[in-house]
């Protein structure tokens, strides 16, 4: 069983202690209320401090990536830091958020789109870029709005451009519309739609901090890991450091959907327990924890947990891991009882069969085949045998790709598999009484 001896320690984040403050739209979005809420404040000092400055706040900080990777931000971020070739370097934040069950970055660019302005220029002064590129979602049209009128206030206020904050720096930060590709998240595929190219991803290295967009260093960022980068420079990287526990330190943007009262977005203290989340800020399992299922915890490529490990586990990189699935975007999605767990997987190996590029067997291949074998392991109508069989073609798609795709579609079946077999067997026997010649023991093709 998983055991948290820190249990007590987690939350509740108190209202002084979250970032987006704005996150349910309360109070103006435009950069009167941004000022309001104190964005934009000693951003000329935080610049004038320098790249290294910034750079250690953030490493401090212990801030990892919160687009699902969870690589170490200040590492990354250093990557960068290195003597110019010649080459400008560029900031590119991945805003095409199109992972199922995930809307935090929604929100913040919704809701708070000065924050990612901002951070789009202290990132930038933390690596030495010479301008930002928002590669946005296609279908978050009203985002990409708000966002579009954000940059504008800024620049007109002498925030962004080519004296920015008055720190006698240049930046600039430009919007680009993505056109409705999943697989377009994928920084290197994001890197190559951004040039103007179909978005399929190459494989690395070099990774785009040696070659990136136009050839030049850059660094590929998550929206939320943009938008906190201006706050931990202003209460210093011990602060955030001081929330959650070592290695998974800070507060966090949680999605809670699905089987709950009430569907929420909310940020928390990293390592805070997942019945915790659930139950403060989502009213609860719908018919009561008893009533659950499994959850998902991390967005559609984390593998489904079943109510006994949910019980104890807490929301953060090391124990979601330890519960054999992810923290990914933390975007938890609720089952009750009344869910068809077959079915719900097989409908996310669906999505990524259609949203594969095609490019490896594996995943081209592999994934139309988990996908036909899931429909019918959802009626029934396969050998139990053939249990064993898609776990093992799972593990011959995970790691054998040139992107995380196929690992994306390999484990939602994986957690089918390890946690509810004896649903997926039973269905298969079900099955097998309703149609004589399969209880007969003749296999059907
Ligand atoms: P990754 O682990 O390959 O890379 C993470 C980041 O670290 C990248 O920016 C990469 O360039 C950098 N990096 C890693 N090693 C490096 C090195 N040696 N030198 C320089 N840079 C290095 O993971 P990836 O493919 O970027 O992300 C996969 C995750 O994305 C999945 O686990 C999933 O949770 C998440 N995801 C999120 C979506 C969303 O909507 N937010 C959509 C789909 C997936
Ligand atoms: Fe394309 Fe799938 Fe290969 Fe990724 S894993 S490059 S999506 S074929």
């Amino acid at each position: 069983s998983l055991v948290n001896p820190r249990k007590t320690q987690f939350g509740p984040l108190s209202d002084q202690d979250r970032i987006f403050t704005n996150l349910y739209g309360r109070h103006d979005w435009s950069l009167k209320g941004a000022l309001s809420r104190g964005d934009w404040y000693k951003t000329k000092e935080i610049l004038l401090k320098g790249t290294d400055w910034i750079l250690n706040e953030v490493k401090v900080s212990g801030l990892r990536g919160r687009g699902g990777a969870g690589f170490p931000t200040g590492m990354k971020w250093g990557f960068m830091n290195k003597p110019s070739d010649g080459r400008p370097k560029y900031l590119v934040v991945n805003a095409d958020e199109g992972e199922p069950g995930t809307c935090k970055d929604r929100e913040i660019m919704r809701h708070d789109p000065h924050k990612l302005v901002e951070g789009c220029l202290v990132a930038g002064g933390a690596m030495g870029a010479r301008a930002a590129y928002i590669y946005i979602r296609g279908e978050f049209y009203n985002e990409s709005s708000n966002l579009q009128v954000a940059i504008n206030e800024a620049y007109a206020a002498g925030l962004i451009g080519r004296n920015a904050c008055g720190s006698g720096k240049a930046f600039d930060v430009f919007v680009m519309r993505g056109a409705g590709a999943y697989i377009c998240g994928e920084e290197t595929a994001l890197i190559e739609s951004l040039e103007g190219k179909q978005g399929k991803p190459r494989l690395k290295p070099p990774f785009p901090a040696d070659i990136g967009v136009f050839g030049c260093p850059t660094t590929v960022a998550n929206v939320e890991t943009v938008a906190v980068a201006p706050t931990i420079c202003r209460r210093g990287g011990a602060w955030f450091a001081s929330f959650g526990r070592e290695r998974n330190a800070g507060t966090k943007l949680f999605n809670i959907s699905g089987h709950v009262n009430t569907p929420c977005t909310v940020e928390e203290e990293m390592s805070i327990p997942l019945r915790e989340l659930i139950e403060r800020h989502a009213g609860g399992v719908r018919g009561g924890w008893d009533n659950l299922l499994g959850v998902i915890p991390g967005g559609s490529s984390t593998p489904i947990i079943p109510r006994s490990v949910c019980d104890d586990v807490m929301m953060d990189f090391d124990d979601l891991v330890r519960a054999e699935t992810a923290l990914g975007t933390a975007a938890v999605i609720v089952m009750d009882k009344s869910t068809d767990v077959i079915r719900a997987i097989a409908r996310l190996v669906q999505f990524y069969k259609h949203e594969s590029c095609g490019q490896c067997t594996p995943c081209r291949e592999g994934v139309d085949w988990m996908d036909k074998m899931m429909w019918r392991f959802v009626r029934g109508d396969a050998a139990k045998s053939e249990i064993d069989m898609i776990w093992e073609l799972s593990k011959q798609i995970e790691g054998h790709t040139i992107c995380a795709l196929g690992d994306g579609a390999a484990w939602p079946v994986q957690g089918l598999v390890r946690h509810f077999r004896p649903v997926m067997e039973s269905r298969i026997s079900e099955y097998n009484k309703k149609n004589p010649a399969r209880e007969a023991g003749i296999e059907m093709i």
